[in-house]
Order: structure tokens, then C-alpha cells, then sequence
């Protein structure tokens, strides 16, 4: 028998519901604040990175439980190079350990692991590590976590324009044959789909080079919210408020309703 159909909705607090058939298929979070946060407690930045690292666990497995097809996290820009020696190495040792010891809830919770960025700069141990997880959870289905690591989306643009040249000199694709699909295939985000919600936490309202082409359309949610105090709740908070907007792609409201 047809009728309306049925509003699957998932409890955020007394008050808001998500609404399970409209979540985002894609959230990507710029995962900003650590140092802050640290810094606010007299405590080293180091402590904020380690902090953050256990926040990325709750946020995944939000995502999970939800629903969401799709989680891209910003967690290591081409810029981040340039920050103390120190601080990259921990950066880099952090990492190492956080994806020995999350395999697990990964494996646990079905989750496919992707990485995206100039991978090859990282050191080899960290390189070694990201591909051994991408193996172990290939064929994972109900999310797919992607980590920009090394990542910068103008080198991603460069890189795209290179692979892309490269064809049309040996005559693979022709010029006239580029189109938006084209550019899509050669990104490092290759397989996903576009943003269709963009956070950022620690109250700055910048993008700062992460996925100039795939957040075209997204709709941004600033938090002031440091990320190692970001929270399943704050997640779903935002997907709360990203529930209420209108997305009109260009479209007058009539046209969508
Ligand atoms: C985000 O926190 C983590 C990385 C960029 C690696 P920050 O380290 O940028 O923290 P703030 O912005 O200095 O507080
Ligand atoms: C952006 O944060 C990069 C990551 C979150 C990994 P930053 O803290 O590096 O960005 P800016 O310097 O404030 O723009
Ligand atoms: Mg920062």
C-alpha cells in the first residue's frame, strides 16, 4: 500500500531529531584547535594531539552508527611541514600509533580506511602503516574514512593537471574530452563524493587549503568548539543544523519545493 513515507529519525536531545533518510553522504571536518586547547590548560601542544587523536575514534564511530557513507578528516596539511621539527615528529609518531591501535574498531565496525594527500612525502614507517590499514580494510562497506594527510588541494590540482597533461600527450584523452568527470577521476578523492557538509572546529572561518574543488556546493558549520573537546553530540549537532538548510544549487526555493 502506498503512503508517506516513513521519517527514520534518530534522538539528539529532547528537542532535535536527525533525520536518518537526509543525512550528508559526505562530512569532511578540518579538525582544528589542539594546540589551543592545550595551551589553555598550560599544558604542551603535544597533549592537545593526543587528545585529538581519542576525539577522531568518537567521531568515527558517530558517524558509523548514523549512518554516514562518507568521513573526511583534515589531519595533516602540505603547510603543517613547516611547523616546529619536534612537532611534526610526534605528529608523525601519533599517527603511527593511533592506526595500530584503531585496525581494530575499524575491522570491529566495518569501516574502510583511505588516505589522501602527497602520501609520498610522509616517512616510510607512516606511509608503510597507512597502506598495510588501507589493505587490511578494502573491502569494508558501511563507511569509508579517508585521512588528508600531507594534504593540500592546490598540490592536489597540480597533481590532477599533471596526470591529466601526461594523457593528453600520450594521446589517451584528447583535450577537447576534459570535463568536470575527467578532473574528478584524477583527484585523490577520486572515489568519493562531492562535500555536502564542511566543519571546522576552534571558531576560525577559514578553509586553509583543503578541497577547493569537492566543497563547491557544501554547506559550512563553523564550532568554537577546540577539537579534543569535540564530541558524537557536537557532530550531531551539526548535522542537526545542516537538516535545516536549504540547498538550492542555483534553483529558486519554488523550484525545489
Ligand atoms: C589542529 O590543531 C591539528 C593540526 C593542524 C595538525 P592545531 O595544531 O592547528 O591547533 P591550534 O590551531 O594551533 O590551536
Ligand atoms: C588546518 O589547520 C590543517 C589541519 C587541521 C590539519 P591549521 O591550524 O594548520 O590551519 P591555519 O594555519 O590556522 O590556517
Ligand atoms: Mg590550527
Amino acid at each position: 500500500m502506498a503512503g508517506n513515507p516513513v521519517t527514520v529519525i534518530f534522538k539528539v536531545n529532547k528537542k532535535e531529531d536527525i533525520h536518518i533518510d537526509h543525512l550528508p553522504e559526505h562530512i569532511a571536518i578540518i579538525m582544528d584547535g589542539n594546540g589551543r586547547w592545550a595551551k589553555q590548560k598550560g599544558k604542551l601542544r603535544v597533549f592537545g594531539h593526543e587528545k585529538g587523536s581519542k576525539a577522531v575514534t568518537e567521531v568515527v564511530k558517530g558517524c558509523a552508527e548514523i549512518g554516514v557513507k562518507n568521513l573526511t578528516l583534515y589531519a595533516f596539511s602540505t603547510e603543517n611541514w613547516n611547523r616546529p621539527k619536534l612537532e611534526v615528529q610526534t605528529l608523525m609518531r601519533l599517527l603511527v600509533s593511533s592506526l595500530r591501535k584503531e585496525i581494530k574498531t575499524l575491522q570491529e565496525n566495518n569501516i574502510k580506511f583511505n588516505a589522501i594527500g602527497n602520501l609520498k612525502a610522509l616517512p616510510s614507517k607512516v606511509y608503510n602503516e597507512l597502506m598495510d590499514v588501507i589493505e587490511n580494510t578494502k573491502d569494508n562497506t558501511r563507511l569509508t574514512l579517508t585521512l588528508a594527510l600531507s594534504y593540500g588541494s592546490r598540490e592536489e590540482l597540480v597533481n590532477t593537471i599533471k596526470q591529466i597533461s601526461i594523457k593528453v600527450k600520450n594521446n589517451i584523452i584528447s583535450p577537447e574530452k576534459i570535463d568536470e568527470s575527467v578532473i574528478n577521476q584524477h583527484l585523490y578523492t577520486q572515489n568519493l563524493p562531492d562535500v555536502d557538509l564542511l566543519i571546522r572546529t576552534s571558531g576560525e572561518q577559514r578553509i586553509s587549503n583543503f578541497l577547493l574543488w569537492q566543497i563547491a556546493y557544501a554547506e559550512l558549520y563553523f564550532t568554537n568548539v577546540y577539537w579534543p573537546d569535540f564530541t558524537k553530540q557536537h557532530l550531531y549537532e551539526a548535522i542537526v543544523n545542516y537538516q535545516k538548510r536549504e540547498r538550492r544549487f542555483g534553483k529558486t526555493s519554488e523550484q525545489l519545493s
